[in-house]
Formats: C-alpha cells, sequence, structure tokens
C-alpha cells in the first residue's frame, strides 16, 4: 500500500526523504510527490511515476528544509493523476498531509466542509478532507495537539498519516495502519515500513493503535487519542532491515529466489522458544484454523494437507477475506494460525479480531515480529528470511512451509526428521542451471492462457505457481486439482493451450499420467515438472529426486523461475508488476 514518510532533522530533508522513498516504492508505486517546510511556507512536488523518474523531472529532491513529509502512491480513491498524488494540502497551503488507508466517511467529511466551511477540493482522494480538517480545528484552538484530537473524532476508517504544519510541526497519527517513530541524535523520521529508514537510525518506536506523536524543534511527545501521555518501548532494528539493496542481481524478485537455499535453512530458527510455543497450542485446541491470503493461503492450505497427514489434526483453511462469512463455524477451544508475511494485511488483521471475537486462541506466522499481527497474537514464529522486497512473495513462500513442515515434525514427535540441508541442495541444483527454463520462457512468451495442475499437496502449489504467472507475467494462468480437469477445464483446450503439469514421482503420479493423456488428446502441449521423464512431455523441467515427501518444498522453484524468466521476456519489470502492492493494508 502506500507508503508515508515525515522527517525532522538539523539537515535539509528533501534529499532523505527521496531515498526512503524510493526504497519503499514497493509499497505503491504509481505517483510520488514531497512537501518541505521552507522558511516562510511548504513546497509540494508530485507526480505520476516511479520515485526516479518523478525526482528527474521535478528535483524532489534539491528543496531546501529541515522538515517534510513523503509519499509513494497505490491508488484506493481516485485515478492515478498528479492532482490525486500526495502530499494533500489544506485551503490554506499551511498543512499539508500524506496518508495510508481509507476515510471511510469521506464523502459526508467533504460534503461537510464544502459546504458549512467553503472548502474547494481539488483532488478526488479521500485523504483531502484530513488536512482541512486540522486546520479548521486548528484556527479554532490555536494547539496542534487539540487540532489532532478534533480531527480523529471525526475520521472513520483504518488510517495512518502525517501532517506537516507550516509552524514548523510534523505530527504523525495511527489508527490500525502502520506507523513507526525512527530516532538518531539528528533524525526524528516517521515511517510506515522499516524499510524506509535510512542508514543512520536503528532505534524506533512502534505506535500503537489510537496514538500520535507530536515532533516540534527535536522533541516528540506520544500521545492516546484521548490526549493522555503514552508509554513506548524503544526497540533496535536488525541490521538486515537497513540499507537493502539487489547486491549483484537485476532485480529483487531475482535476488530473493536465489537466496532460498540459506533462507530454507534457517526458516522459523530465530529461536526454539516460538516453535515449541505454537506446537503446544496446536495440540491442545481441538480444531486448528489455518487463514491467509494470496500466497500466505495457499500456505494455509499446504497446512491442512500436512497437519492432518502427520499428526491427525483437524484443521480448516479459510482466506482471510472469507472469515467473517464462516465466523459462526468457529468452535470452541479452537486455535486460529494466522500466515501473512508482512503481519499488515488487512484481511488478516480483520480475520484475526473475528477469531479473537470467537475466543479462538491467535497463533501466527510471520517475516516482521514487529508486525500488528505479531502484536494481536499470543505466540508468533519469525520467518527469518530478511527482508522481501519483491512484490511478487518468492523466500517467504518456502520459508512459510519449512516452518509447517517443522511444526507437523513436532506434532507428530519427530516422525518426519528432515535434514533441510537436502532441501537446500536441492535448490542449489535448480537454480545453478537454469538455461532450460530460460528457452521455456522465449519459446511460450506468447501465449495468453497456462494451466498448472497438481494433485493432493501439490494442488496449492500449482496454485500458487499460477498465482506468481499470473503476477509477474500478466498471462491469465489457472491453478488446478488435476482431477477437476476432466470436470470443465477441459473444454479450455487446444493446440494453443500449454498446461503444466507438477508431477513428482510419488503417490500422484499414477492419476497424472491420466490428465497428461487426456491434455494431450486435445492436442494441448504439457510441460512436466518431474523427476521422472516422460514421453507425452513437450517440455520436461527436471527436479531432483528426494524424498518423496519433501516435493512440495522443492516443485516450486521451477515455477518461481518460470514466472520470472517469462516476466523479463515479456519486459515486464517483474519487482513492480501493474496495480499491485506488497503489503495490502487496505480491505
Ligand atoms: C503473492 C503475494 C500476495 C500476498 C498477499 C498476502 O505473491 O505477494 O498474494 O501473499 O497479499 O500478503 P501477506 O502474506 O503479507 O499477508
Amino acid at each position: 500500500m502506500c507508503s508515508i514518510l515525515g522527517l525532522s532533522s538539523y539537515h535539509d530533508v528533501a534529499p532523505t526523504l527521496v531515498k526512503s522513498l524510493k526504497k519503499m516504492e514497493y509499497r505503491g508505486y504509481d505517483s510520488v510527490g514531497v512537501a518541505i517546510k521552507n522558511e516562510s511556507d511548504i513546497s509540494v512536488r508530485k507526480g505520476i511515476g516511479k520515485v526516479n523518474a518523478v525526482n528527474d523531472n521535478l528535483h524532489m529532491s534539491e528543496l531546501s528544509g529541515h522538515t517534510g513529509i513523503g509519499h509513494t502512491r497505490w491508488a484506493t480513491h481516485g485515478k492515478v493523476t498528479a492532482e490525486n498524488a500526495h502530499p494533500h494540502m489544506c485551503n490554506t497551503d499551511s498543512i499539508g498531509v500524506v496518508h495510508n488507508g481509507i476515510i471511510e466517511n469521506y464523502v459526508e467529511l467533504r460534503q461537510d466542509l464544502e459546504k458549512n466551511h467553503g472548502i474547494i477540493f481539488k483532488s478526488s482522494t479521500d485523504t483531502e478532507v484530513i488536512p482541512n480538517l486540522l486546520q479548521i480545528h486548528l484556527e479554532k484552538s490555536h494547539d496542534v495537539k487539540r487540532a489532532i484530537m478534533d480531527t480523529v473524532q471525526k475520521l472513520k476508517g483504518h488510517y495512518a498519516f502525517v501532517a506537516l504544519f507550516k509552524t514548523g510541526e510534523l505530527v504523525g497519527v495511527r489508527n490500525h495502519e502502520p506507523l513507526i517513530l525512527g530516532i538518531s541524535s539528528n533524525d526524528l523520521l516517521l515511517t510506515s515500513d522499516v524499510v524506509g529508514l535510512p542508514e543512520n537510525i536503528s532505534s524506533v518506536i512502534y505506535l500503537e493503535n489510537n496514538q500520535f506523536v507530536i515532533i516540534d524543534k527535536h522533541k516528540h511527545e506520544i500521545f492516546d487519542f484521548d490526549g493522555e501521555v503514552a508509554q513506548f518501548v524503544v526497540k533496535t532494528i536488525p541490521k538486515n532491515y537497513q540499507n537493502i539493496t539487489k547486491g549483484s542481481y537485476a532485480y529483487f524478485t531475482e535476488k530473493e529466489i536465489f537466496e532460498q537455499p540459506k533462507t530454507i535453512l534457517v526458516a522459523g530458527e530465530e529461536n526454539d522458544y516460538d516453535l515449541k510455543k505454537i506446537v503446544e497450542f496446536i495440540r491442545d485446541s481441538d480444531y486448528v484454523y489455518v487463514t491467509g491470503s494470496g500466497t500466505s493461503y495457499h500456505i494455509a492450505v499446504i497446512a491442512k494437507y500436512l497437519f492432518s497427514r502427520f499428526a491427525e489434526k483437524k484443521v480448516e483453511h479459510v482466506m482471510a477475506s472469507e472469515m467473517k462469512y464462516s465466523s459462526r463455524y468457529i468452535i470452541p477451544n479452537s486455535t486460529l494460525f494466522a500466515i501473512s508475511q508482512s503481519g499488515e494485511s488487512a484481511d488478516i488483521l480483520e480475520s484475526v479480531s473475528i477469531g479473537k471475537k470467537k475466543n479462538a486462541k491467535i497463533l501466527s506466522m510471520i517475516n516482521s515480529k514487529n508486525s500488528a499481527l505479531a502484536r494481536d497474537s499470543i505466540s508468533s514464529i519469525g520467518l527469518n528470511c530478511g527482508p522481501e522486497i519483491g512484490v511478487a512473495a518468492t523466500k517467504s513462500f518456502t520459508s512459510q512451509m519449512a516452518i509447517l513442515y517443522k511444526i507437523a515434525d513436532k506434532l507428530c514427535d519427530g516422525c518426519l526428521a528432515i535434514d533441510f540441508k537436502i532441501v537446500s541442495d536441492a535448490y542449489t541444483k535448480m537454480l545453478s542451471n537454469t538455461s532450460k527454463i530460460q528457452e521455456l520462457a522465449k519459446s511460450i512468451k506468447h501465449i495468453e492462457n497456462l494451466f498448472v495442475i497438481g494433485r493432493g499437496i501439490h494442488y496449492p502449489i500449482a496454485k500458487e505457481g499460477a498465482l506468481k504467472i499470473k503476477e509477474i507475467t500478466y498471462i491469465h494462468a489457472e491453478g488446478i486439482a488435476g482431477g477437476e480437469l476432466k470436470h470443465g477445464p477441459l473444454a479450455l483446450m487446444d493446440s494453443s493451450t500449454y498446461v503444466i503439469v507438477i508431477n513428482p514421482d510419488d503417490d500422484s503420479y499414477v492419476d497424472n499420467a491420466s490428465s497428461v493423456n487426456e491434455i494431450k488428446s486435445r492436442d494441448a502441449k504439457v510441460i512436466g515438472i518431474s523427476n521422472k521423464p516422460d514421453p507425452n512431455y513437450d517440455y520436461w523441467i527436471q527436479i531432483p529426486t528426494i524424498r518423496e515427501d519433501l516435493y512440495p518444498l522443492i516443485e516450486i522453484i521451477p515455477l518461481q523461475l518460470i514466472s520470472y524468466y517469462l516476466a523479463l521476456e515479456r519486459g515486464i519489470d517483474p519487482d513492480y508488476p501493474k496495480n499491485l502492492a506488497k503489503s495490502v493494508t487496505v480491505k
């Protein structure tokens, strides 16, 4: 979603803001802007496009001033236009605001501001009501703190915003969307994501819900929405979250795919305690609901296969966005295991609050132990795979899956006994020779439809492979359970159709042979991902032979590579697929 920033420093802030915006661009990248307070007023520069392009054009980083705000946008209200880009100013140009989230009652607020206060709106965003409300309340009370409290009383929805006042104050407000205050001897930085922190800041305060911070003359004070001084804890950010670069790789997506031989070895290994706690809670509950969105939902489906097979646990997977429609079925003494890379997705946070109301114990698996989801859980386990910047989830998926295997293993008292070195070696082997996949990508780059099939536990892998292909290549791709082909999808098969068959040599192999025959009889092309050759394959993507129950962990790698190389062949930047954002903090 959008990234928001605010910086107060002893130096010019624009260069740092632009640098941080560039780092946070993966949260939203349709437009960008900054507002900087100089001696007499606030200067705004904003435009459509990515940070570097807009900066080359508008020279945002050359503005001078020691306090400023910045924003990269992922449009929710209003088209992608320069007018709708943030920051938004109030009518008197004395307050600028950058905002992440949604103001649900903005239509009523806007009508009231137009009718009763003569405000003229310049954009079609929900955001623009905020600086105008602040300005009207400030005019009444002449007190920034009071103006914030009066403004948040009026706003409905989940949001975080940073406001810059012409009088020099910088204010950050948090209501269900993340906001972090970074502190160093020279700088105070407000950011929606630790990735936005400059290298010199490693001490942070995570604002809690319904809190705001006022930064004035290099001092900060934190209050709750009732104006009471709030308690806070200063935390230190791990080094690998600062100064994240692509290294020698062309894209973050590529880097993150190729990091997997390492990340798979340390999944969930920050400490053994978290894993043990999660296992205890799952063991003690009568029923386990596993939830997530997108890629993390596919992990929830895999959990069902793994936990029921190896731990004989009753498990149900529920899409986070569907939880409110299934909540009445949450039975007593249940556990809700919430899976999320970011720990900030709005749907997952909502599903957790529904689970809490039904007295389910909330457990989570996340990449950021400081995320809202971690704070909502009684126990959580970290992926330990380092920051994931590419919009398409790759290394987080394999780390999540590895942790599921570890949980299943503990639930069945060590029946799995996995040596993850074997998995890591298999990754290294597949990643060290990608030429066949690159050739395949070249030859199928013009296709419009692709199917990915798998059976049993390979079905959610097929769904995940199809999601990767859709996201970063824009080819329509569908993940289907192999047995379902004959119940409809075969109607779509002809000589122009390509079907990827996930076909390791396990208990799904024989049934897949029937699917392959059905596909071939319709003249469609088969791309087999398997450790065994088959004359029916038009393309064979070989995977190493490995212990049967570990194939799900390795067969995803060729699917990630097919998506990545297809994106390159089709001239798409895999790090910034259109219409998407890494962390979806709106419903
Ligand atoms: C897919 C992808 C998304 C996320 C989904 C949930 O590549 O990145 O589908 O998986 O938005 O995000 P988290 O896991 O952060 O809750």
